[in-house]
């Protein structure tokens, strides 16, 4: 049966096993995999995911369903997926607002699309033939940029907004992806925040950037940033307390900072709730 989400989970690291499994009590309510890494049928890391799966809620990340991207549908990915989904019944499954592949040669980056109707067109059949493929909706995240293209026709919520009236898509809000975009394209973090389809919002990440010079880089090593806290507190307030991930890919730090970071979201969710009641 697939479970619900509540609270705020972290990403499912080998680093940290001790602290989820062998602790009588769990110290996050739910985690995060990413889905890619775990398509075989079996072997120690699918066993290793069974005895997490016994213990957690799951929420699937994924990187490989290349949306955005022209080449044809990649469906002996999606078959393996659909198996991990059936196997692991995971509460949320989602992917990114870009693309990966390019004549079926995969990239390590996400690549950002253009939003046009065109791309929007596409990106609505994208989105329908996965939910088909999975037999469920998916939840799409918004990309952090660095650049926008002078093609695009309409704002990213706006192509948020419409991508999901048109297939029943979710969307997974990266709040810290919001803030670098904001500031990398001068843009108002709290307006994109406030033009989003606040009912389609389904789960939030949270992370750290890296200030560089001129820019700032959505590098996922480090703390949450203070203005990112600040975005969040409207988040929670305009979409209610939602699932949410703290989000690090990079440097992993040990268990113990990842837990500081969950009981300071925490505090966010729990002042959030106490203004509603
Ligand atoms: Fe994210």
């Amino acid at each position: 049966m697939t479970q619900s989400l509540r609270g705020v989970g972290v990403g499912l690291r080998v680093e940290h096993f001790e602290e989820l499994l062998e602790s009588t009590r769990n110290p996050v309510p739910w985690l995060e995999i990413l889905a890619d890494n775990f398509l075989s049928a079996g072997g120690p890391s699918i066993r290793n995911l069974e005895r997490v799966a016994q213990r957690y809620p799951l929420s699937f990340h994924c990187v490989g369903m290349s949306l955005g991207s022209t080449d044809p549908i990649n469906k002996a990915y999606f078959k393996r997926l659909k198996e991990q989904v059936d196997r692991f019944q995971p509460a949320l499954i989602s992917d990114h607002l870009a693309w990966v592949s390019v004549h079926h040669r995969y990239l390590h980056d996400l690549i950002p699309l253009p939003y046009t109707q065109e791309s929007l067109t596409h990106m609505v059949s994208r989105v329908q033939q996965a939910q088909e493929l999975l037999g469920r909706t998916i939840i799409i995240e918004n990309p952090s940029a660095y650049l926008s293209f002078k093609e695009s026709e309409i704002s990213e919520t706006e192509f948020l907004r419409q991508l999901h009236q048109q297939t029943d898509c979710g969307l997974l809000i990266d709040v810290n992806n919001i803030y670098v975009s904001a500031v990398n394209n001068g843009f108002s973090a709290h307006d994109y925040l406030n033009d989003l389809p606040a009912s389609a919002v389904a789960e939030l990440h949270l992370a750290g950037y890296e200030e560089q010079a001129g820019y700032l880089f959505d590098s996922h090593g480090q703390r949450v940033h203070q203005p990112v806290w600040d975005l969040y507190q409207k988040a929670l307030q305009r979409f209610g307390n939602t699932p949410t991930l703290i989000e690090w890919d990079t440097d992993i730090p040990p268990f113990s900072v990842l837990a500081e970071e969950v009981a300071k979201a925490q505090a966010y969710q729990q002042q959030c709730q106490e203004v509603e009641a």
